[in-house]
């Protein structure tokens, strides 16, 4: 493998924000004349990695081990694995030792450092473990992947909420906002280069800029870029969320009336105990104001089932809260002890399968809720913005509405990009079927 000259392949775990930083890490590798190519046959091969769960951990394990094999038929091939996993105490080292055909390992904080650390190790055969113990300061410079329909924009990096379930603060950092200026030439140049909708990322975007509604001054200002269309963001804590946030929302006519608001329980106990700082009457609160102000507004949310000490009656409290408050959809996980976090020592913690039996019953009331949802949206005329072809369906594109929902129908390519009026006929699973209104 040449310096100048490489195919690179990046598999991606985790979030919205692992995928922005995938993104970032192949305009960095792009500029050093790396070529994207498949997982199969790619000289250099990145895992980026995510600890939020055991599951997506196991995942890293078994993918990266299963690669011993294939070194007999890709002997040149070199492999880096980087992302939030690597970033926990001591992991680093022990994937070095495990898994001696891994070329590099890299932390979240040290990810601008990717280019030098590739030539280091194609060029001088190095091993290089390169993880910094904590975050410096942001980084403005980093190559940005133009030319996209929707693209992520980070506002913000790292979290101080220390939720006691989550690894996330450990690995990604303190709270560090980007400045206004950076973040609206950014969405300038994504704009310029044929970008028509983006998706600002922060684990807290509502204390951007340590809150006071500078996150609403935000999107009055980003709502006047000409050529974006479609702003969204996520996430958002419950506690943080203000009226001048919702005021925004509703006088923006470019930020989609969709909101990812994770409630994480219904019980008031375990929120205390989760460090979450608010009540489930504040959320119920929260929602009314809300749906007061955007009556249509399209709301999801994530919940954690099996916290530990959560009781039969805990819980009962969750699935009533969804009942009454009716999700669009939500992303409902199985409490993971994540190492270092507090939660992982609470007394009390749940067997596998009450766990289990509670995300089954959640995701069958759930379920229930978005189908009755999709349904009701059969006869109205949705805007939509088809972003891709189907690959199945000839002569099928397909978008999201403004509410966040899939749309499959028929339409040329033409279209992609552009905001098309569109009427439900039907809807199968989570995908709703229509077609273009004249
Ligand atoms: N176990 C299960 N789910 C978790 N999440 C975060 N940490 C954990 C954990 N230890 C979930 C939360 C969060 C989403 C991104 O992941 O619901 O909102
Ligand atoms: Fe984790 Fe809580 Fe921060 Fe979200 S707000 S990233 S759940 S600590």
């Amino acid at each position: 493998m040449k310096d100048t000259d490489f195919t690179y392949n990046i598999v991606t775990y985790g979030c919205q924000m692992n995928e922005k930083d995938s993104s970032t890490m192949a305009a960095m590798l792009d500029q050093i004349g790396g070529r994207e190519s498949s997982r199969d046959d790619a000289q250099l091969l990145i895992f980026n990695t995510c600890c939020v769960r055991e599951h997506a951990e196991d995942k890293v394990f078994g993918n990266v081990g299963a690669l011993k094999k294939q070194l007999s038929e890709r002997p040149n091939l070199i492999i880096g694995v980087c992302g939030c996993m690597m970033q926990q105490k001591g992991v680093a080292e022990k994937f070095m030792k495990k898994f001696p055909f891994v070329n590099f390992v890299m932390g979240t904080h040290n990810m601008h450092q990717l280019p030098q650390i590739v030539l280091q190790v194609v060029k001088y055969g190095e091993r290089v473990c390169a993880v910094w113990d904590s975050e410096g300061e942001i980084i403005e410079e980093l190559p940005l992947r133009t030319g996209k329909i929707s693209s992520y924009v980070n506002i913000m990096f790292g979290c101080d909420n220390y939720c006691t379930y989550c690894i996330v603060p450990y690995v990604r950092g303190h709270e560090r906002s980007r400045s206004k200026d950076a973040i609206i030439r950014e969405v300038q140049a994504l704009s310029e280069s044929g970008t028509k909708e983006i998706i600002l990322l922060g684990q807290n975007v509502n204390s951007y800029q340590g809150g006071d509604d500078r996150f609403a001054d935000l999107l009055y200002s980003l709502n006047e870029i000409p050529g974006i269309d479609r702003i969204r963001f996520m996430t958002s804590h419950p506690k943080d969320i203000s009226l001048a946030l919702m005021n925004a929302m509703k006088d923006c006519d470019h930020v989609c009336k969709q909101l990812h608001l994770p409630v994480q329980s219904g019980s008031n106990e375990i929120l205390r105990r989760m460090n979450r700082r608010y009540t489930a009457e504040i959320y119920r609160e929260k929602v009314m104001e809300l749906r007061q102000l955007i009556p249509d507004i399209a709301l999801t949310t994530d919940i954690i089932v099996g916290f530990p000490g959560e009781t039969s009656d805990d819980f009962q409290q969750t699935l009533d809260l969804v009942n009454d408050i009716r999700f669009v959809t939500g992303y409902f996980f199985k409490y993971s002890p994540r190492p270092g976090t507090p939660a992982a020592k609470f007394e009390n913690q749940i067997d596998e399968d009450i766990k289990q039996e509670r995300l089954a019953t959640l995701l069958k009331l759930q379920d229930g809720i978005t189908n009755e949802y999709n349904r009701s949206l059969i006869g109205k005329t949705l805007h939509v913005m088809p972003e891709k072809t189907a690959d199945r369906h000839a002569g099928q594109i397909i978008g999201r509405s403004d509410g966040g929902r899939t749309v499959h129908f028929l339409g040329s390519s033409d279209l992609l990009g552009s905001t098309v009026p569109v009427t439900i006929t039907d809807v199968t699973g989570n995908t709703l079927l229509g077609v273009i209104r004249n």
